[in-house]
């Protein structure tokens, strides 16, 4: 890789390299992401578009830590996120992260205050204080004449606006949002967005928000178009496909990678500093002829 990616690192919130995930469905395998790459500056406001199962949620989990990749890292102000132990990858999200999700994550039973002071006395914070803060940011969405009120006698925007308040409770450096307008119609998404847009001035906070609607993602200072797990415009640096190594060392080469690599039934492998080349055997048999066809998987 010819970047400096240590000036990237030291500009950047995050940096993602080669991210991707494979979930496995019984037999099957389903890539959900390919390898991405991308980085989010301090404060900024970006937005991932993409339609409907091309990988926005598995994306955003990653980035909060609620799952691993498969492959790939994310760096967090320079730290691996994809590396941490379950007890630090928890800190992390408490500590770091807020997270907004399409459906609320309101406690039914408390009213609007209650529900923006929670994570604030989960966190140990005195009821004085976290009452101040719940209050700010609750004015700071318009809510200040709804604070009494319980999740079902608000709106589905004001619940959302609720949600980003709760999120929002612990000052978290980064706020990840996942369709938080997907069910809200185009006036009340406008206001939901335009609160995520006043928070990120006023809090400086860096938001992450997935949708799959591009007139939601334009509110952001900068768009990333992904589609079947990969971003837009950047090559796929995979052949199409992850293969697994099994408990016996097999492996399965997909049959246009094996076609591309010219690879029959038997290849020769060789450990090179980069992983493991394989060779089909006429080749390595017919070595002196600078043929190069082969096949490398790190
Ligand atoms: N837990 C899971 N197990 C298996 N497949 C999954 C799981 N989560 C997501 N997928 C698959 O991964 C792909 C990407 O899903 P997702 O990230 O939810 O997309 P999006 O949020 O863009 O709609 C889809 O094909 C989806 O079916
Ligand atoms: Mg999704």
């Amino acid at each position: 890789m010819s970047e400096n990616l240590e000036e990237v690192i030291k500009k950047n919130k995050i940096v993602v390299r080669d991210l991707m995930k494979v979930y496995k469905r019984g037999m099957k395998e389903v890539i959900a992401l390919r390898g991405l790459d991308f980085e989010v500056a301090p404060g900024e406001f970006l937005s991932i578009v993409g339609p409907s199962g091309s990988g926005k949620s598995t994306l955003l989990k990653l980035l909060g830590a609620l799952d691993k990749p498969t492959a790939g890292s994310i760096l967090y102000d320079g730290h691996s996120v994809t590396l941490l132990n379950d007890r630090r990858a928890m800190l992390y999200r408490r500590q770091k992260v807020g997270f907004v999700w399409q459906t609320g994550n309101l406690v039914p039973g408390l009213t609007a205050l209650k529900n923006v002071m929670l994570p604030m006395r989960l966190a140990g914070a005195p009821k004085g204080p976290s009452a101040q803060r719940a209050k700010l940011l609750l004015e700071a969405v318009g809510l200040e004449k709804r604070m009494k009120h319980k999740p079902h006698q608000l709106s589905g925007g004001e619940n959302q606006r609720v949600a980003i308040c709760v999120a929002l409770a612990n000052k978290p450096e980064l706020l990840l949002a996942d369709e938080v307008t997907g069910e809200l119609d185009t006036e009340t998404a406008k206001m939901v967005m335009d609160t995520l847009k006043t928070m990120n001035r006023e809090f400086q906070t860096t938001i992450v928000n997935v949708t799959h609607s591009p007139r939601v993602a334009a509110y952001a200072d900068r768009v990333l178009r992904i589609r079947d797990g990969l971003i837009e415009g950047q090559k796929h640096t995979l052949f199409g496909d992850i293969s697994e190594v099994d408990a016996k060392g097999r492996l399965v080469i997909p049959e246009t990678v094996r076609r591309l690599a010219g690879i029959g039934k038997r290849v020769v492998l060789k450990i090179t500093g980069e992983g493991l080349l394989i060779t089909p055997l006429e080749m390595e048999e017919s070595n002196h002829q600078e043929q190069q066809s082969s096949a490398e998987i790190a």
